[in-house]
């Protein structure tokens, strides 16, 4: 009962800015969370510890999301072409998953978030697959906001691997070339029945969308930011977010 009332109160300042923001937030935001190397070398720190700071902050960005009301958050988190980076800083990429879901689970599961993951999980190490599968089974049964993480995601091979699984029933004899559609298609993707993304932020000044959800982000809109990851705070969120609203979107039409 008490908890519940502390929790009320606690929630009061966020549910006054949700209103603020209310009418037209994105159903399906996309962070390409970048600068996290810059961010230590600036403090002349190791790599490694930006990337700390970088989860720390991928933290607050969920709860943050959960609080304005966005349904379902897509987090870059380590791309088919990060394989390329010093086997240490890979290494270190690779463990932070668990201390991730070692402290966040349970207010995970308390918010309801379902947490989802994209990309070929299965060239994972067996320690990062191992918390991958448990966070699933924890979330399974949540009704809240999704939260998917992009690990070994790259785009390309998402659409390969589509493309095969589209083929994969021509051959079994379940579906012909004829019925190929962009909604069927869209079904074979990763991201399967969630919805494009509205809205797909990077920070640290890069612009580029470095082989993330290119097929589902045909009609994104993008917004781009010099603030580096471990920075990005509500306040840069939120004006992200308020950018967005005042977009028009005609999607190829007039209005
Ligand atoms: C890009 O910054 C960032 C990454 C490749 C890793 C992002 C990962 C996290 C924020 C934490 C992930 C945690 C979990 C639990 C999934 P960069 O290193 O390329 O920065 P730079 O361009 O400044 O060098």
């Amino acid at each position: 009962m008490l908890n519940r009332l502390f929790a009320r109160i606690r929630k009061r300042p966020h549910e006054k800015e949700r209103f603020s923001l209310e009418g037209n937030l994105p159903a399906h935001l996309a962070i390409i969370m970048d600068g996290n190397g810059r961010w230590a070398n600036r403090r002349g720190l190791p790599r490694f510890a930006g990337h700390h700071a970088g989860m720390k902050r991928m933290r607050q960005v969920i709860r943050d999301c959960d609080e304005l009301g966005i349904p379902c958050l897509t987090l870059y988190a380590f791309s088919t072409e990060n394989w390329k980076r010093p086997q240490d800083e890979v290494e270190y990429l690779m463990r932070l998953p668990e201390e991730f879901f070692a402290s966040e689970i349970d207010e995970l599961v308390e918010r309801g978030v379902r947490v989802r993951f994209i990309g070929d999980t299965s060239k994972l190490p067996q320690h990062t697959q191992d918390i991958v599968h448990r966070t699933l089974e924890r979330t399974k049964d949540s009704n809240g906001m999704i939260v998917n993480f992009a690990l070994n995601y790259g785009g390309r091979a998402e659409i390969v691997s589509a493309a095969k699984s589209f083929a994969r029933e021509v051959a079994a004899g379940t579906a012909t070339w004829d019925d190929l559609t962009e909604e069927r298609f869209q079904q074979h993707l990763s991201t399967g029945s969630l919805p494009d993304p509205d809205l797909v932020i990077r920070t640290s000044g890069e612009m580029r969308l470095s082989n993330f959800l290119i097929w589902q982000a045909a009609y994104a809109e993008f917004w781009f930011t010099d603030v580096l990851w471990p920075d990005f705070t509500r306040d840069v969120l939120e004006q992200a977010l308020r950018e967005f609203q005042g977009r028009k979107r005609r999607f190829g039409g007039l209005k």
